[in-house]
């Protein structure tokens, strides 16, 4: 049997993008076939298109990082879930496709309440910002933490998570300046306009010169200077992009003196076994706001996946605040 799915014609830019048939996979021992409803595009998704973020080995080549739909199969071992069940799902590859293949652990139940678009937009942001505020740098309510990026779908999903989980947290959050309003809206205690403001400086002010407890950045070599600076004794820095390059400068002595741990982190590459613990961690601590539908994703815009190549060029724009979906199923399953 045959399916259609995003393909690329050879690594490059949106272009290359476009829907066309391929076999449908067959769930293995411990997965399960999802009929995909929508999916939602990631940065990796981007790299990965260019050529220059292969597929693990084993995975699924076709892009896509999520998907949120109805279970068609069920493969050898799989009982706590029966064909029909709606979830969603992180997968390793393959989520931009009328069917893809998820691990039976991996899956999250969706909530009645929450679409299957919005279901799309939680799996990949919402777990990374999870694993790397709470698990990697050990945020504890009452501490600091700066994010960077207010308006981007990993930190919106960070702002929200920190405000359910440990309300007792200061946040501070960079943006540019047509997204700040917008980010102060979210409801954060300091937005910080990182083409007019030395967020270092903000820090140091924010935290009564004590310096912030965690820093979580994406941009990589030109922030390492002024995350570390803004970071007070005993300061975790999680990095998990590097917009700005790999290679740069450290101080440390400044590091030694002050106790900091910067630390990298990336979710795609972890094992099915480390995906499965941290998606059961997730489950008990967010499912019930994402029920109850106090956590609800940020979407900016809904593309079908015809116009894939679109929804690229969005992301790739920057102008977009919070996510972009793709709805894969026809028009009238929302
Ligand atoms: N390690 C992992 O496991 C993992 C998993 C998922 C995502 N990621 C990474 O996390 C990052 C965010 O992903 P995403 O899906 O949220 O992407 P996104 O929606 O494109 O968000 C990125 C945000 O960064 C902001 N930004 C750009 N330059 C900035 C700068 N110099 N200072 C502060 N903010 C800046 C952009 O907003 P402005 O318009 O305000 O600049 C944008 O809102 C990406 O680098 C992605 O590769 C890592």
């Amino acid at each position: 049997m045959v399916m259609n799915a995003v393909l690329v014609r050879k690594a490059g830019g949106p272009e290359q993008l476009y829907v066309g048939e391929v076999p449908r996979p067959v769930p293995g021992k411990g997965q399960v076939l999802i009929r995909v409803v929508a999916t939602s595009v990631n940065g990796a998704d981007l790299v990965q298109r260019a050529g220059r973020y292969p597929a693990p080995r084993g995975e699924s080549e076709i892009l896509g990082l999520e998907a949120a739909g109805e279970i068609a199969a069920l493969g050898a071992g799989v009982s706590d879930w029966k064909v029909g069940d709606e979830v969603m799902s992180l997968v390793a590859g393959g989520g931009y496709a009328e069917y893809a293949l998820a691990w039976a652990d991996h899956l999250l139940p969706k909530p009645e309440n929450i679409s299957f678009t919005e279901a799309a937009c939680i799996a990949e942001v919402y777990l990374t910002a999870y694993l790397n505020l709470f698990l990697v740098g050990e945020l504890e309510d009452g501490e600091t933490v700066l994010v960077h990026g207010g308006g981007g779908g990993v930190n919106t999903a960070a702002i929200q998570l920190c405000q359910e989980l440990v309300p007792g947290v200061r946040m501070m959050v960079t943006a540019s300046p047509k997204k700040v309003e917008r980010v102060q809206d979210l409801g954060v205690h300091r937005v910080v306009n990182y083409r007019a403001e030395d967020f270092a400086e903000v820090a140091k002010e924010f935290t009564s010169a004590r310096g912030l407890d965690l820093v979580l950045d994406h941009i990589g070599a030109d922030y390492l200077d002024a995350n570390m600076r803004a970071l007070g004794v005993g300061g975790r820095l999680v990095v998990i992009g590097i917009s700005s390059g790999p290679r740069t400068e450290l101080n440390l002595g400044r590091m030694m003196v002050k106790r900091q741990r910067i630390i990298g982190s990336v979710l795609r590459s972890r094992t099915v076994e480390e995906k499965a613990a941290l998606i059961a961690s997730f489950r008990a601590a967010v499912m019930p706001a994402l029920e109850a539908r106090r956590i609800v994703p940020v979407i900016h815009a809904v593309f079908p996946l015809e116009l894939v190549g679109e929804a690229h060029r969005a992301m790739a724009a920057g102008a977009h605040f919070g996510k972009l979906a793709l709805k894969v199923a026809p028009v009238g399953i929302e």
